[in-house]
């Protein structure tokens, strides 16, 4: 099989609808990514690895780095998804020239097709900038994680008007850039489903509505790994407790001595 491509991700969308919904999940490790991959059409090596894996606060110390080694384990996972990697936090806003060098460096390194970037119409110059240059772009409004300084939280957006109108020209401003499709998170359904039917190129939700062109959800959160979980995320495993029961017997069996047994030793060949 080949690859998903970013022209036939673009193509899902024809006269403002998209006949078969585009299925993204996040993967940050190999073996996630080669469990998903049959099932989704992209896979995000989101910035979310800073809470997920690495325990931080949010996710705006997630490095280059970081991003580069999960993004690279993601690709060598997949071989039919097509693979997103998010620029971190202080790798793109500055300038177009700078996203330029940090988003090639990305694409070297991981064997990613595109980059997520968070922002609206102040990061359309670098959309198109990217786009005009060999760089996919997925774009990404409404509740954008690396502004939770300036935003003062995660809550919901698109609850006052002045926020909706910034939310429809944000999306349509990174659309006319070149974005060849757009995460929308975290906004009230309504304004989801106006962002979807007001632009061009797939719009794919979280937190968002069933009217988006596509979905995407963290997969530990789905998986029931992660503790804390806003309200639109579902539920479609309990690994938590799963694990949880795995290490409760693994120890119990250590320290009664039932583990190993005859199974799982090696003895002389007779
Ligand atoms: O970092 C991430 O996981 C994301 C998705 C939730 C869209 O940006
Ligand atoms: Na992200």
């Amino acid at each position: 099989g080949k690859r998903t491509t970013v022209p036939s991700i673009r193509a899902r969308k024809v006269d403002g609808t998209t006949e078969q919904p585009i299925v993204m999940l996040t993967a940050y490790t190999m073996r996630m990514a080669q469990l998903l991959d049959p099932h989704c059409d992209m896979l995000l090596v989101g910035d979310s690895l800073g809470q997920v894996i690495y325990g931080l606060p949010s996710t705006i110390p997630v490095t280059l780095d970081m991003m580069c080694a999960h993004g690279a384990a993601v690709v060598r996972g997949s071989w039919h998804a097509l693979v997103g990697v998010d620029m971190p936090f202080g790798s793109y806003e500055a300038s177009p020239e700078d996203a330029f060098e940090n988003a090639a460096h990305i694409l070297k390194e991981t064997g990613c097709a595109a980059v997520k970037l968070e922002g609206g119409e102040a990061m359309a110059p670098t959309i198109e900038f990217l786009s005009n240059r060999g760089i996919p772009v997925i774009g990404h409004v409404g509740l954008t994680p690396q502004a939770v300084n300036v935003l003062g939280g995660y809550g919901v957006r698109g609850r006052k008007d002045e926020e909706v109108y910034k939310i429809l020209a944000d999306a349509r401003a990174v659309v006319d850039a070149g974005a060849f499709c757009l995460v929308v998170e975290g906004v009230l359904e309504d304004i989801a489903t106006r962002v979807a039917k007001g632009v061009g190129v797939p719009v794919i939700g979280i937190g968002a509505s069933a009217r988006c062109d596509g979905q995407v959800l963290v997969t530990e959160d789905m998986l029931g790994l992660f503790e804390r979980t806003p309200r639109f995320v579902k539920r479609y495993a309990d690994l938590a407790s799963e694990i949880g029961a795995a290490a409760e017997r693994y120890a119990g069996e250590v320290r009664d001595r039932s583990f190993p047994s005859a199974d799982e030793t090696y003895r002389p060949k007779t």
